[in-house]
């Protein structure tokens, strides 16, 4: 795969805005704005007006309609985290307000939809679902098993679940929730150390026949559990914690997927908020926020490594950028294959999360930004105990499946 830089003028193709080719990008808006009620002649004569000035209206638009590939699956450059719309952070939002907030992300440009069926658990798939229902075919769920929900009470119990019955039965209640007859791509959540990761990929393999799913994807996957499942069933999307303050999958997950042709999907890409600013050393997290089991949102971590914040803030300030925007814009930076999904119960975070695919950092921004980072010794781990313990971080920090040590058994 070929390197290129996160200009989002040459990926929605438009290699300089030219009017005519402005046209077709406004048009493609028009078309795609469902959700908003603005009749579309009314925005195709908007775009129309601007088109002659070339102004900022115009770069917006050609960015909220960059694409990129994840393996052989075309989405939004941006996808739509929808974990928290189903309360794992700040508070868990009214069913009407998520399913608007999702609608107006999807007319944003948003085609990519990141949901699990332990988000709620249950909850957050039903708010996708029905949010998406009317515009299905235009767009791309994503949604995961593997944790050990009960199918019936949605009871979370600890550990995980991947045995191929269990997977099957849990996609049926999957696509019940999201109002759908398939799944675009659907993740093994965790791996599972008691389920061989070629039987998860076979039990896979029989629902893209039987065309209840259409990709597969694994998340908290190491390099070696990527290989296995790979030769048996085609991966397409590999999803784990990714962002400038979390860099585990430069270890050796970057370069299996880059190898094989796997696109990949950071979680966490503004750092569960840090990265953002707003969550300051000060601000207390509530109990019910999983944030507050982590050794990195702990005051003094957060108040230690407030560095981070003041870079991504000294470089977006010269680029009239937010620290998240500088963040998000790090990691499109990353590799053209890399596709972030921010998570928001916010229009407004929706909305500025959005324009970061307007901001464009030169390799001396990227420069400032690594020798920066380089300089700063991050406290504190990414995530609590149990979580971790469940993330087959890779071969190379031997907890992989490579030889048939660590977190999934070779048969
Ligand atoms: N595969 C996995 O195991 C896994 C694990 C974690 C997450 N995920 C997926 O990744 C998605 C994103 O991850 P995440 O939610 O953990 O972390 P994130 O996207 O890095 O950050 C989300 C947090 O940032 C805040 N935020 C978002 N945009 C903001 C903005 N523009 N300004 C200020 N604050 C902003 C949100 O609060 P507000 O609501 O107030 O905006 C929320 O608290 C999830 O929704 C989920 O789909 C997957």
């Amino acid at each position: 795969m070929n390197d290129r830089t996160n200009d989002p003028i040459r990926e929605a193709g438009l290699h300089r805005p030219d009017r005519r080719k402005l046209l077709v990008t406004g048009l493609g808006l028009a078309a795609t704005s469902l959700f908003t009620g603005t009749p579309a002649n009314a925005q195709v004569e908007q775009v129309r007006q601007s088109a002659g000035a070339l102004g900022s209206t115009d770069l917006q638009k050609s960015a909220q309609n960059a694409r990129r590939k994840l393996g052989s699956l075309e989405v939004s450059a941006l996808g739509f985290g929808c974990m928290n719309v189903a309360g794992m952070y700040n508070r868990r939002i009214d069913r009407q307000e998520a399913i608007r907030l999702i609608r107006a992300a999807f007319d944003r440009g948003v085609t990519l939809f990141d949901t699990a069926e332990v988000y709620g658990p249950f909850l957050g798939e039903e708010m996708v679902g029905e949010a998406l229902a009317p515009v299905r075919e235009r767009v791309v769920i994503a949604t995961k098993f593997g944790f050990d929900v009960d199918l019936k009470t949605g009871e979370v119990r600890p550990g995980h679940n991947s045995r191929p019955e269990h997977i099957k039965r849990a996609t049926e209640g999957s696509l019940r929730r999201l109002k759908t007859d398939y799944i675009d791509l659907h993740y093994q959540h965790r791996v599972d150390p008691s389920v061989p990761i070629e039987d998860v990929a076979g039990a896979v393999q029989d629902l893209i026949r039987e065309g209840k799913v259409r990709h597969f994807g694994l998340s908290g996957a190491g390099g070696a559990t990527i290989r296995r499942a790979h030769e048996v069933q085609r991966v397409t999307a590999v999803q784990n914690e990714y962002s400038i303050w979390t860099r585990d999958p430069e270890i050796e997950v970057l370069s299996t997927c880059e190898e094989l042709g796997i696109g990949f999907v950071p979680w966490s890409p503004l750092g569960m908020g840090y990265l953002t600013g707003t969550v300051t050393p000060m601000m207390r997290l509530g109990s019910e926020d999983l944030r507050a089991s982590m050794a990195r949102f702990t005051p003094q971590a957060r108040q230690a490594n407030w560095r981070v914040v003041e870079l991504l803030q000294r470089v977006g300030a010269r680029k009239q950028a937010t620290a998240g925007q500088i963040a998000l814009a790090w990691l499109l930076a990353r590799k053209p294959w890399i596709v972030p999904i921010p998570g928001t119960t916010s229009r407004k975070h929706m909305e500025q999360n959005m324009d970061a695919l307007q901001v464009k950092l030169s390799p001396a921004d990227i420069k400032e930004i690594e020798e920066g980072f380089a300089r700063i010794r991050v406290q504190g781990a990414r995530l609590n105990a149990e979580l971790l313990a469940g993330i087959d971080i890779g071969a190379k920090l031997g907890t992989s499946s490579k030889g048939g040590r660590g977190m999934s058994p070779m048969p």
